[in-house]
């Protein structure tokens, strides 16, 4: 197969064209910090920016989890996509029309396909529910209370009760048992060294996953009993990745009210919107993920949650509200009541109990406050300390206003007084912050460090002295180009000790000899979403570097164990020596 090969000059223009930080801010919210901009990392957990945007290298760099790239493999990561498809969708934001040909994008085929294969067999599964062969599964959703309506909307379908019938309607129509293995529609298993295929959905009731563009990317399927496991759903494919996708957002979108109503399961969903509310909207069955937050918050300004009012709902719902903290998103959590779920709760009390639930709902720091107050007896001394405490730590994170509502409260409730409680969520919210510095502080240490674990390059720390050198040099390169002509020379890929320096240094020796300046971006054909971190910290370390020719050759002496040089060694000094360099830049910025 040929590799793929956008043309470079193409891949420079884009860069050119396309800004950054205009992209990376519809999905992260950037604050400005003199020439860079910081937000909370979309690819980890975290409450305090690391995340860094460097409009100048067309960079990003997350020093919390070490994420970085340029445009492309941010779009790549942040969309789930392959190199072609990300260049496309960038093209597409800058208004450039991708070249004719030379690209091969066999996976975006691959892609399409699977796309047909899902809308095909969410079509079977459709037919086969309404199939009066079928009666007891259709009667399965109407004994839910669904309307005929509702299955209609929603696609459900039904899985027979059989191992071939899938995959022998879909040769019908001309997909092969491979493809749909791909699509992860049916099962291949090899048995006494025979291939066999069969529908990996078997008597179960299905719900089609459809996505914004109105793709089915995935199923779930339901038992119509008590037996286990409740739902199978579609790992991962070309298509979908398990947690980047939210159940009915294709509907919820639509109905504009700036608002999402998150529940746990497909059933919930459903039964919100046949009751009217066509905000809701659920994860797919694993814990919240950044991803799925990220794209509720480009269609809403507040979230909803309300999940079951158990120990795991309680428990989702912190971590729901944690990671939908991130984006700016509102937050109101309901506390369910008479149902263990919406569905059940719209059944059995009606849609008002259920609006009026809504009505109740607390926002994300009344919610917190209230989990707080559930844990101690308010009535002794102790357990009121106890609580305040908690709650001044809460309200530690919290802007003015609303610690002077709450602090207000909470003087009225346990009759401390007002400027007592103010004091002790001042006292706090200093030590937040200087734990906060320290973490930040602690985080680039770990990346400059001479220690550095670099999952992209295991064999760096078997010879840290060599790594490090190898780092300089691609570093100082990419920095100053002009070094190139002076050293090449004196260094040859084979002088690499590790194989992944090499690997970098031959990409971008091929750059520069080809008298391409060494952007970021030209990596990213070479190099996977995930060993362009390691890419990227390289290219940022140039800024604590001398950038000297001498510097260079030092490195490179390094390498052939020459005359290992003495003081000016970067790749020899500690960690400690190393950090000093790194502030004395630092303060000359
Ligand atoms: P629930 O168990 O609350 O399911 O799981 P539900 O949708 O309300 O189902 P009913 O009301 O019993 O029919 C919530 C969600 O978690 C995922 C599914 O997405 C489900 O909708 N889940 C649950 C799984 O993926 N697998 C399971 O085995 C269970
Ligand atoms: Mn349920």
């Amino acid at each position: 197969m040929s590799v793929t090969a956008i043309n470079e000059r193409f891949i420079h223009e884009l860069q050119e064209k396309v800004d950054i930080e205009e992209v990376i801010s519809s999905h992260v919210n950037l604050k400005r910090r003199g020439k860079t901009l910081t937000g909370l990392c979309p690819f980890h957990n975290e409450k305090t920016p690391s995340f860094t945007v460097y409009p100048d290298t067309r960079s990003f760099y997350c020093f919390g989890c070490g994420a970085g790239g340029d445009v492309i493999t941010f779009i790549r990561r942040i969309e789930n996509l392959d190199y072609v498809e990300a260049v496309k969708s960038v093209a597409q934001m800058a208004g450039m029309p991708m070249p004719e040909d030379g690209y091969d994008d066999t996976l975006s085929k691959k892609r399409m396909r699977i796309l047909a294969a899902n809308r095909e067999a969410a079509r079977f599964f459709n037919a086969c529910l309404t199939d009066p062969k079928n009666r007891e599964a259709y009667d399965y959703f109407i004994k839910r209370g669904l309307s005929p309506n509702t299955i209609t909307k929603f696609g459900l379908g039904y899985a027979p009760d059989d191992w071939r019938q899938l995959i022998n309607y879909m040769k019908s129509k001309g997909y092969s048992e491979q493809e749909l293995v791909f699509a992860d529609l049916a099962i291949r298993s090899e048995k006494n060294g025979k291939t066999n295929y069969y529908d990996k959905y078997r008597n179960r009731v299905i719900f089609p996953i459809i996505d914004l563009r109105g793709n089915v990317v995935a199923f779930g399927g339901r038992v119509l009993d008590d037996s286990k496991p409740k739902y199978i759903n579609t790992g991962d494919t070309l298509v979908y990745k398990k947690g980047s996708g939210v159940f009915a957002l294709n509907f919820a979108k639509n109905a504009n009210d700036n608002k999402l109503i998150l529940v746990e399961g497909y059933m919930d969903v459903i039964a919100l919107h046949q009751a009217g509310f066509g905000n809701a909207v659920a994860g797919l069955g694993t814990a919240f993920t950044p991803e799925q937050a990220n794209l509720l918050s480009r269609y809403a300004e507040e979230v909803i949650i309300c999940y079951d009012n158990d120990g795991a709902g309680r428990e989702a719902t912190k971590k729901a509200l944690n990671v939908l903290g991130r984006t700016g998103l509102k937050l109101r959590v309901v506390t369910m009541s008479g149902g263990k779920d919406a569905d059940e709760i719209i059944r059995t009390h009606g849609k008002e109990r259920f609006a009026a639930l809504l009505n109740e709902s607390a926002n994300k720091t009344e919610y917190r406050i209230l989990q707080e107050r559930e844990k101690y007896n308010l009535l002794t001394d102790d357990g009121k300390l106890k609580f305040l405490l908690a709650a001044t730590q809460i309200l530690a994170e919290c802007g003015e206003i609303e610690c002077d509502i709450y602090a207000t409260r909470l003087s009225n409730e346990l009759g401390v007084n007002t400027e007592s409680i103010k004091a002790q969520i001042k006292s706090a919210r200093s030590k937040l912050r200087r734990s906060d510095d320290e973490r930040r502080r602690r985080e680039q240490e770990t990346m400059l460090s001479k220690s550095f674990e670099d999952k992209n390059n295991p064999e760096r720390q078997a010879n840290l002295r060599a790594a490090r050198a190898e780092e300089t040099l691609i570093s100082s390169l990419m920095r100053n180009p002009d070094f190139y002509n002076k050293i090449k020379d004196d260094l040859s890929p084979g002088d690499f000790v590790t194989a992944f320096n090499k690997r970098v240094y031959e990409c971008l020796a091929d750059k520069l000899e080809s008298g391409l300046d060494p952007e970021l971006s030209l990596f990213a054909k070479d190099f996977s979403p995930e060993e362009m971190d390691s890419v990227t910290r390289m290219f940022h370390i140039s800024k604590n570097l001398n950038n000297t020719v001498k510097e260079c050759e030092d490195c490179i002496a390094v390498l052939k164990e020459k005359n290992a040089p003495v003081v000016s060694d970067v790749a020899s000094v500690s960690d400690e020596e190393f950090l000093e360099l790194f502030k004395k830049k630092q303060n000359r910025m």
